[in-house]
């Protein structure tokens, strides 16, 4: 008798899940003891990739969430509603639910989880995070013996892809966006991408896997790429660095078992990297997570964070694990939410319970760089040094290389400072009559 399951969405994601379910030669058995059993689409009638028997479709996606015979539920349809509608009412009919919507689960995973724990079902979201790269599943069971106190990546394909070209091109970011966006490796809309948005979403999801809890979204600091320019990807590389949109996670001190508050940073934005770090060479579309804990130390995950097969991997390989869960507590596979009475698969079900206090971004200890714009007159540049110091500064590098547009160009490294100071004093430097400007103030790594 075979798992059944009930599909919302068949698009780019949906298309590769049927191609993986429907050709299970030469992959795990267990493939073979899985249905497709309903599709929900908008368009019926359209042309599809993939063949499938027409009577699977349906356009009454509630149908399939309440349909008794349906086991799995795999949400693909993307977007906050109906998804997280139909994700709740499939939960309360029982069935357990494969998703790779980060947004849905970044926003309302309190919600979904409490949900699926009192319905004893279960909430894979392996696909919602870095696309084919298995992160989820390794932090909630391979990496979850040790204490990690940082988990950093690089999740956001469409901004390394940007950065990639305009590292290699020397181009600027409108006219590289353009281009993306011409090719397809943009959004029309790209603002959740380029702004920080989705990677955002990710570092919330993957922050609360790594430190056991929950994370508030609008509490994780977010910048862009709008900002990075080709003047500053040339300077990096003068420096010694590149340009990444970092998502990073981080245990503020060591452990102390007197204290076991977790505080957390929770961040993502444009970072200098030095070419020597492991996420420096990530490079194109593909995504990278680095996790540091103790006692592994440093494991990297490399691969595709998006598209239709990778993130199907991902999606399929949810649907399997629940499978073999399945077949291990119950003969009648139709019959799932029985196991509302019983005790939750430790390793797969998610019963965070608190919030993590997250450190406001101004409490910050980071390096900086910053490039400033001043009219060429004597005495700039010991004027910089000496705000700065009073401010508790330090500067690890200045440089003037050339004139831009009639003013000279100053690049600024800062020794690690604290970032509320480090703002205090950027904003009477940015006073001074000297100061034409301050096109650029990135983080270094
Ligand atoms: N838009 C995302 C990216 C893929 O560019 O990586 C889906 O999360």
């Amino acid at each position: 008798m075979a798992f059944k399951v009930g599909l919302l969405g068949l698009g780019t994601v949906g298309t590769g899940t049927v191609e993986i379910l429907l050709n299970p030669e030469q992959r795990h058995p267990l493939l073979q003891e899985i249905a497709i059993y309903k599709v929900g689409v908008r368009s019926p009638d359209k042309p599809r990739a993939v063949k499938l028997d027409p009577d699977l479709l349906t356009t009454d996606l509630e149908s399939i969430v309440t349909d008794p015979t349906v086991d799995i539920v795999v949400e693909v349809i993307g977007g906050l509603e109906p998804a997280r509608s139909l994700i709740l009412q499939a939960i309360a009919h029982g069935k357990h639910v494969v998703t790779a919507n980060k947004a849905v689960i970044a926003r309302y995973g309190e919600e979904i989880f409490e949900a699926a724990n009192q319905a004893g079902v279960y909430v894979s979201i392996e696909a919602a995070v870095a696309g084919g790269i298995p992160v989820i599943q390794p932090l909630k069971q391979s990496l979850s013996v040790n204490r990690i106190h940082t988990i950093m990546g690089i999740v956001n394909g469409t901004t390394n892809y940007i950065l990639t070209r305009m590292q290699q091109e020397g181009g600027d970011f409108a006219d590289i966006l353009a281009d993306a966006q011409a090719l397809g490796y943009a959004e029309a809309d790209p603002t959740a991408d380029v702004d920080g948005y989705d990677a955002a979403d990710k570092i919330a999801i993957l922050a609360s896997l790594a430190f056991g809890g929950r994370i508030k979204l609008p509490e994780v600091y977010c910048e862009g790429i709008r900002s990075v320019s080709a003047a500053d990807i040339a300077y990096a590389d003068r420096l010694g660095f590149v340009i990444k949109l970092l998502a990073i996670a981080r245990r503020e001190s060591a452990y102390n078992p007197n204290d076991t508050t977790d505080h957390l940073q929770v961040r993502v934005h444009p970072t200098l990297l030095p070419k020597a770090h492991p996420l420096a060479s990530v490079n194109d579309v593909y995504n990278a997570i680095l996790v540091e804990g103790d006692p592994v130390g440093q494991v990297m995950l490399f691969g595709r964070g998006a598209g239709s097969g990778p993130t199907a991997s991902a999606v399929v390989s949810d649907v399997q694990n629940i499978v073999a869960i399945l077949k291990t507590c119950s003969t009648a596979p139709s019959v799932v939410s029985t196991n509302a009475d019983s005790e939750p698969h430790a390793l797969m079900a998610c019963t965070h319970q608190h919030y993590c206090t997250i450190t406001p971004i101004e409490q910050l200890e980071t390096r900086f760089y910053v490039r400033f714009l001043t009219h060429d007159s004597p005495g700039v540049i010991g004027k910089l040094g000496t705000c700065f110091g009073d401010h508790e500064v330090s500067l690890e590098s200045v440089v003037q290389i050339g004139m831009r547009d009639q003013l000279a160009e100053i690049v600024v490294v800062t020794h690690t400072v604290n970032e509320g100071n480090f703002r205090t004093a950027l904003a009477e430097v940015k006073a001074f009559p000297s100061i034409h400007s301050i096109p650029s103030v990135l983080r270094v790594w």
